[in-house]
């Protein structure tokens, strides 16, 4: 089984290494930087076992993978009910930085996982100030990753000096009462928690802390409660990927949660984790060598939740 996964992931990558479609992000200039030929796929089952290839140690940016950490805190402190009541749990069918969409819905941001829903979890997060906000979300990254997880000043200087649209959205939420802090705090610490540097192992990791009904399978830490898990998968199956996330439910049939810095995961319940990293993107944000490297691994390894 085990040398069958590392055939799978080596599988998978040969399939896919010659396509050259997609662009890196360009809206946050230090994205656009990265070495497009970058590539890592990786495997975390829920013994913790570490299947592997490619650049699996770069470390590039989390992005929107961060919002799913986030939310889990988010619940921890204050229910999943009470989470959905506040933010929603349904998708927007529209791009990930829509003001659109807000408008259509009376400023409320329907998901955690578009920049609007994601701002809103980062403000309520029970903290005492900015710098207590952003040392909790962070020590929670680190926990359903792994401790090598940090801020890049460089990442984090390129996104918050570039920011206007979110800070425009967060006004927004803020002027409809959806806003749960002072709103440039939660933009900026949200701008922070996008700007962490990981590995493809570290988001195996954070997949398969998912996978394992929220205990984290290298430090065998319960990071987020049982219970709680089934509600965070329910939204990444329907918002994971935006408006590519009923294509990834048709075509892979796992929960999966992308970011601009390239990387994309997705959960095999009971089972393992998966993460893909490759920087150049797809119209929707989503890595197109990602997307396309697990629907190959997961279709070969037999996993589809609705099969
Ligand atoms: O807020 C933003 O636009 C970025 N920091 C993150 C967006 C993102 O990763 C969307 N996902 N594919």
């Amino acid at each position: 089984m085990d040398k069958h996964i590392l055939e799978a992931i080596h599988s998978a990558m040969e399939k896919c290494k010659d396509i050259k479609e997609g662009k890196n992000a360009s809206y946050i200039p230090y994205l656009a930087s990265v070495d497009s030929n970058l590539c890592a796929l990786t495997v975390v089952d829920k013994d913790g076992n570490i299947f592997s290839a490619g650049d699996d140690e770069y470390r590039f940016a989390i992005e929107s993978i961060s919002k799913v950490c986030t939310l889990g805190l988010a619940m921890e402190q204050w229910g999943a009910e009470k989470v959905r009541q506040k933010i929603g749990d349904s998708p927007t069918g529209l791009p990930f930085n829509s003001v659109m969409a807000l408008e259509l819905h009376k400023d409320k941001p329907l998901t955690p996982l578009v920049n609007a829903g994601a701002m809103a979890t980062t403000s309520i997060i029970d903290a005492k100030d900015k710098e207590d906000r952003w040392q909790q979300i962070l020590d929670f990254q680190r926990k359903m990753m792994s401790d090598k997880v940090a801020l890049s000043d460089e990442v984090n200087t390129s996104e918050q000096t570039t920011n206007f649209h979110n800070r425009g959205i967060a006004w927004l939420l803020y002027s409809a009462e959806h806003m749960f802090c002072d709103p440039m705090e939660a933009c900026e610490v949200y701008t922070r928690q996008c700007s962490t540097l990981v590995s493809s192992k570290d988001l195996a990791t954070l997949a398969a802390t998912l996978a394992n009904k929220g205990k984290n399978p290298i430090t065998k830490e319960q990071v987020i409660k049982e219970a709680h898990v089934p509600h965070i998968l329910a939204e990444m199956a329907m918002e994971g990927l935006y408006e590519e996330s009923g294509d990834f439910a048709y075509t892979v049939g796992l929960p999966g949660k992308s970011g601009v810095g390239g990387g994309l995961l997705a959960v095999v319940p009971g089972k393992l984790g998966i993460a893909a990293f490759a920087p150049p993107l797809n119209k929707y944000g989503n890595s197109v060598k990602g997307v396309k490297m697990i629907r190959h691994l997961a279709k070969d390894l037999g996993y589809n939740m609705y099969q």
